[in-house]
């Protein structure tokens, strides 16, 4: 469920300390959500603590604090100055009352998690056992939480990606070769589906629709009939079908053509955000302080139609986010 109706303002409220941290895969952007908060958090004279390491950091009650100069000349780049990481320890209750104890001992009352919905779900957690607020703000290149269009770091992957996917099709095209590109997405297939649409993908293979690959290979041999030899298989890394270079070898046994296969990996995550990354995440860093200000705590901040809103960090990851049906049934009939 959205929740809205939180003003943006910089009323003066009383005088906070506000934890700050990037957690789970870094995204592009993540770096413009820091400067945006820290920024955002000063104008209110308030105090910014900077947790290293994502959620172990916080446990570890490893930090610095954040001045506005602190931040400067960090928004273009990728990557998080906080570092980042995946905590183990704060699956389990004892790593949570850890950091707790850490938000407590250092006067923290407001916790502002920088992550996907991973993170959101370690952090709702916190919120049933620690007193001050935990805002979420969606960052990972997947675009897979419930609760905000698109997630910081989205853009700037399928550009990248988008980018890979055109230089392929030059070399697919002068060799008429059948190439598959897989893309990043662990269990979605948003990068997948927006780099398939813009890269002019014959095929789009996502874990979210049954993958036929009798069909898929027949409309392979079809089109290689009509003249088409060359073809763009775009592969989300999630598929059921297996990874590309597995789908590529089923694809050869079922044609008899000899694809080749490139996996753009962790080459999506990194590289200066676009301007839509850091425009929204300087709308999300902001408007995080201001659900702070309005006493709001558990909920995730995002950007739905246009309006700045929050979601209960619960529903982050108890509700799914879905593909765009439109351009799914698009596919097929582009693909000509
Ligand atoms: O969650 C973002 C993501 O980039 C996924 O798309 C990918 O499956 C995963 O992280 C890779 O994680 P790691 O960098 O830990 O291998």
């Amino acid at each position: 469920m959205y929740l809205t109706g939180v003003e943006v303002d910089a009323v003066p409220t009383e005088t906070r300390k506000v934890g700050l941290l990037t957690s789970g895969g870094d995204a592009p952007g993540m770096n413009a959500a820091i400067r945006s908060v820290v920024r955002a958090a000063c104008a209110r004279g308030w105090t910014v603590l900077g947790f290293r390491r994502g959620l172990t950091g916080l446990i570890e009650g490893d930090f610095v604090e954040l001045a506005p100069r602190a931040v400067a000349n960090i928004l273009q780049h990728g990557g998080t100055v906080l570092k980042t990481a995946r905590s183990e320890a704060f699956r389990t209750e004892a790593g949570r009352q850890e950091a707790r104890a850490v938000l407590d001992a250092n006067g923290v009352s407001a916790l502002v998690a920088i992550g996907g919905d991973g993170t959101f779900r370690g952090v709702h957690e916190l919120a049933r056992i620690y007193r001050g607020s935990v805002v979420g703000i969606p960052a990972t290149i997947d675009n897979d939480v419930f609760g905000s269009d698109e997630t910081i770091g989205f853009d700037t992957a399928i550009n990248t990606a988008l980018d890979a996917i055109d230089r392929i099709r030059d070399t697919a095209s002068s060799h008429e070769r059948i190439f598959l590109v897989e893309v990043m997405g662990r269990h979605s297939g948003f990068i997948a589906l927006a780099v398939g649409t813009a890269g002019g993908a014959e095929e789009i293979l996502v874990p979210e629709v049954a993958t036929d690959l009798d069909e898929c290979c027949k409309r392979l041999v079809e089109a290689n009939r009509r003249g088409k030899a060359m073809s763009i298989l775009v592969v989300a890394e999630g598929e059921h079908e297996g990874d590309a270079f597995a789908i590529a070898e089923k694809v050869k046994a079922r044609t008899g053509f000899e694809p080749r296969v490139t996996v753009l990996g962790h080459i999506q995550r990194g590289g200066r955000p676009t301007a839509r990354d850091r425009i929204l995440a300087t709308k999300l860093g902001a408007y995080a302080v201001d659900v702070i200000a309005a006493g709001r705590t558990d909920v995730m901040v995002g950007e739905v139609g246009g309006d700045l809103v929050t979601t209960r960090l619960e529903d982050t990851g108890t509700r799914k986010k879905v593909l765009d049906p439109y351009l799914l049934r698009l596919i097929p009939i582009l693909a000509r």
